[in-house]
Order: C-alpha cells, then sequence, then structure tokens
C-alpha cells in the first residue's frame, strides 16, 4: 500500500516487520545481550532487566518452567526510537504525531502466509509453558505485561490496541487493570448489554506497534494503521478463526479470549510506573480460548517502571502534548517528559520567542492536555530539553521563585502518584523563559573561536599525561 513514507529506503531499515528484525538490527549494533544461563522467573528475570535499563535488551534463553526464550528491554534506549522511526532525535515527536494525523493501511495477508498462524494451541492450558514472570518483591503474581489487547471499536469497526497489566490467575485465565480510556469504554458498553468483549493479547510484536497502542482514545483511529504508518512498509495484518478484528501477522504469538461480561476478581498489587505499588482491586477477568503462534515463538516482557515503560508510554505522549501546545497558540520549540518523573509527572517545554503571559498560558495547556503532569518547567528555545543540567540551568538562572511561579491547587492527577493521597494533585508550573528586552542578558557566554574545525584540530593533537 503506498503511504506518505516512499522515501524511506527499504535498505536502510531491515529493522521493520517484526520483534526478529528489531532484535537482529539491535544484535548488529551491539546492544542486545543474551543470557544462556537457566533464570528463575520469580524476580531474577526482572532484576537483570533493571541492571541493563536504559542499557540494553536481554533475551533470555532459559527461563525456569517456560518452553520458550523471552526478551525484554526491547527499547532500552531513547536513541532506540530515533532508529526505530528512523529520524533525528528531535523529530520521534513529529514523526509520532504525523501517523496519528495520517495513518497508513494495513495489508491484510492470508492465514497460510502469517507467521503467527504456523501453531494452533488449543486445550485447557494456555499460559503455563510461557515466561511470565513475577516482576517485585510484592507483586501479586505472575504479570505478562507485553501484550498488546486488540479489540474492535463497535461504534466504527477499528482496531483499538492498548497495554495492560495482565495477572495469571490459572492456565486460561487472566485478570485485567482497565484505566479509564477507550478500551475500557468499549468494554463497559458490551457490559451494559450483557455481552463478552471478544479479545485478542498479541505478544512480541515489532515496536512500532507497541507505540502505536499508545494512541489516543478516538473512536474512528485504527491503531494498526498508526503501526503501519509509521514504516516504510504497510503493516502485515490477518484475520484469525474466532477472533473479529485483524492481527498483526509478523506477532510471535497471539492468545484469544473474551473478557467476561459481569466478572470480577482480585488483580493487584503491582509495581507501577511512578515505582512504587498500584494497590489491588477488583478487575475484570479474561478466559483464554485458544493460541496461535510461530513455531520457535520468542515471549516478551516489559519491566513495570523501567525505562521501556517510561518511554514507550512517554514519547506518544510528549506528541500529543506538542499538537496541544501548537492548537493553544503557542510555538513549541521541543518538549519532553522527563524519566524522574516516571515520563508521565514532568515535562519540560521549550517555547520559541515568548512574550509575556504566554509560559503559563503554555502550562495551562499542558496540565490540560495530560492529566499526569503535576511539574512543567518552561524554557526558552536556546535551552536543551534532553539536558537535565541545562534545564536545571535555565531554572537557577532565568527564574524566581516568587514571580514565575503558578501553582493551580486540586486538580485532576494520574491516579497511581502515592503523594496524591486524596486523588487529585497540585499543579506547578514553573517559568525560566526570559523576557524578550532581557535576552541579551541572560545568553549563555562561550569562548568564541573563528573558525570551529580548529578547536576540533587542536582537541585531536591533545596528548596524554605532560607530554
Ligand atoms: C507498559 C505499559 C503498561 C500499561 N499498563 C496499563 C494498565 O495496566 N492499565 C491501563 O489501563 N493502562 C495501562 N497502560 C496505558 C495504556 O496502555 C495506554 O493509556 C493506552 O493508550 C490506553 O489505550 P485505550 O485508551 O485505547 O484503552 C500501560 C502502558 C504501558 C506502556
Amino acid at each position: 500500500m503506498p503511504g506518505h513514507h516512499e522515501d524511506i529506503d527499504d535498505q536502510v531499515w531491515p529493522g521493520a516487520a517484526d520483534l526478529r528484525g528489531w532484535l537482529a538490527l539491535l544484535r548488529e549494533r551491539g546492544e542486545i545481550r543474551s543470557l544462556a544461563a537457566s533464570i528463575d522467573p520469580d524476580q531474577e528475570v526482572a532484576a537483570v532487566l533493571a541492571r541493563c535499563d536504559g542499557r540494553s535488551a536481554v533475551l533470555f534463553e532459559s527461563v525456569q518452567g517456560s518452553a520458550f526464550p523471552l526478551v525484554g528491554n526491547t527499547l532500552a534506549t531513547r536513541a532506540d526510537f530515533d532508529e526505530l522511526l528512523q529520524c533525528a532525535p528531535h523529530d520521534v515527536v513529529r514523526r509520532l504525531g504525523d501517523a496519528i494525523a495520517s495513518p497508513v493501511g494495513c495489508e491484510e495477508v492470508p492465514i497460510g502466509d502469517a507467521p503467527v498462524a504456523a501453531v494452533h494451541d488449543t486445550g485447557e492450558d494456555l499460559l503455563s509453558d510461557l515466561p511470565l514472570p513475577v516482576q517485585h518483591e510484592h507483586d501479586a503474581g505472575r504479570y505478562l505485561t507485553s501484550a498488546l489487547l486488540t479489540v474492535r471499536d463497535p461504534r466504527t469497526g477499528r482496531t483499538n490496541l492498548s497495554i495492560n497489566r495482565l495477572q495469571v490467575a490459572g492456565p486460561r485465565e487472566l485478570r485485567v487493570l482497565l484505566l479509564p480510556g477507550r478500551l475500557r469504554s468499549i468494554f463497559d458498553e458490551h457490559e451494559r448489554r450483557g455481552e463478552d468483549l471478544s479479545i485478542a493479547l498479541c505478544i512480541g510484536v515489532d515496536p512500532a506497534l507497541t507505540l502505536a497502542s499508545q494512541s489516543p482514545a478516538v473512536a474512528d483511529l485504527d491503531d494498526l494503521e498508526v503501526a503501519s504508518a509509521l514504516h516504510p512498509r504497510a503493516l502485515e495484518v490477518v484475520t484469525l478463526p474466532g477472533h473479529d478484528t485483524p492481527v498483526p501477522a509478523r506477532a510471535e504469538m497471539v492468545l484469544l479470549g473474551k473478557v467476561r461480561a459481569g466478572r470480577r476478581a482480585e488483580e493487584g498489587p503491582f509495581g507501577e510506573y511512578p515505582r512504587t505499588y498500584g494497590p489491588a482491586g477488583q478487575a475484570p477477568v479474561i478466559e483464554l480460548t485458544d493460541r496461535w503462534r510461530r513455531e520457535d515463538p520468542i515471549a516478551q516482557t516489559i519491566l513495570s517502571g523501567g525505562r521501556e515503560h517510561f518511554w514507550v508510554g512517554g514519547l506518544p505522549r510528549e506528541a500529543r502534548l506538542f499538537q496541544a501546545l501548537e492548537a493553544a497558540g503557542t510555538r513549541p520549540h521541543a518538549v519532553r517528559l522527563t524519566e524522574g518523573g516516571s515520563c508521565r509527572m514532568h515535562a519540560v517545554v521549550a517555547l520559541r520567542n515568548a512574550s509575556p503571559g504566554t509560559a503559563n498560558h503554555a502550562a495551562m495547556a499542558v496540565f490540560g492536555a495530560l492529566a499526569p503532569v503535576k511539574l512543567v518547567v518552561l524554557v526558552d528555545e536556546d535551552v536543551d530539553v534532553f539536558d537535565d543540567e541545562m534545564v536545571g540551568w535555565a531554572v537557577a538562572t532565568r527564574f524566581q521563585a516568587d514571580r514565575d511561579l503558578l501553582v493551580v491547587p486540586h486538580t485532576r492527577g494520574g491516579g497511581l502518584d502515592p503523594s496524591a493521597e486524596e486523588g487529585p494533585t497540585a499543579k506547578l508550573a514553573m517559568d525560566a523563559t526570559v523576557h524578550p528586552d532581557k535576552r541579551s542578558h541572560h545568553a549563555l557566554m562561550a569562548s568564541r573561536i573563528s573558525d570551529p574545525s580548529r578547536l576540533d584540530d587542536l582537541i585531536d593533537h591533545l596528548e596524554p599525561g605532560l607530554g
């Protein structure tokens, strides 16, 4: 299917299409490590992933009790997102925004051509041979954390993808945390009619699909088509017997089942994105019916509270932030949700030519666009939002607490923030932009060399020691 991304040459992009392609690319770049030794899924896997967090992917070849290998930290660095989307670092947000604004149709392949449909498993036990780790000390049990929950939106017939924590409750049973969003409203609608919701859980997918699962909750958006728009070639999908919406044809495994109307069971606690535990509660129940898979599937886990969790959720939200700032009539130069705030709660926004009052206006657009954000620092475009030290510098030299601080009390927050004990949260904006008349006074000092290549030359000639 022709798309607006024909300009990207397939030859320079061997990683598209599926998880294996992506892992092969990581291997070529030396960014994946593998463990042949046997490992316990009870916290050992998560402890290794936490040690390698933000640095490398890890393939666990032999997880105790499991028939299949397991990969984690699949998107281990922010640079991985540039590679995945084949763009410069500051363009990731634009690429994500474009894919949501202009999705590209998928290519439906016959079931015989779909790698995921190589093996059809039926029977009473569909989970016990999977590597499903216990991640944290006080988690309620084993969790499937990487699956894309794939459902048909009955209002439009479009496909919705989301990632939700899934607690294993039996050989064919999972419990699912459904926070307010599109999946939750689709399920609520089915439940009101007394109907089960047909669901596919796709495991081991092209990371562009993982990103597309975080698209905004818009009824006529097809999240598969968002993934399709993120790559040079259309996404291959297949319709599996017994499921009403297509699934990625090149996934490693797909579990089919139903979210049961009227059923609830205890789920949680579970270590969440703020790096604290989310509480236990009564959650909907998924009963699995069958599964489709490759001959030799690779399972996947996302470390909850790890960098991959932060970025997969955070980057598409940065795209939303950028659009909200533009829609509010401000001129964003760059936006970032910082790792310190789990890429959910703290934002930095660089504005072009902010006139007096624009920073507060932008701050309110940020709070309105993303409920979990409780701190936003606003800077001018000469400050690199990706450099924590320079953001700190801007606060140190351009911000005065009695003049540049905005506090908004008692406002909707993210729900999992342990400091917001009564639910709502206070919001804080720090305006570290400079008044237009005073910009020259605040310019960052530098040593100016007329020929910049001379500096590189001098540095190249440095010798170790005292010469
Ligand atoms: C690793 C990861 C885990 C997540 N876990 C949950 C979860 O347990 N429950 C939930 O409601 N959302 C969870 N989310 C957020 C949703 O996947 C995200 O908000 C998605 O866009 C919701 O889609 P929807 O509005 O289409 O339902 C998680 C996101 C990530 C990246």
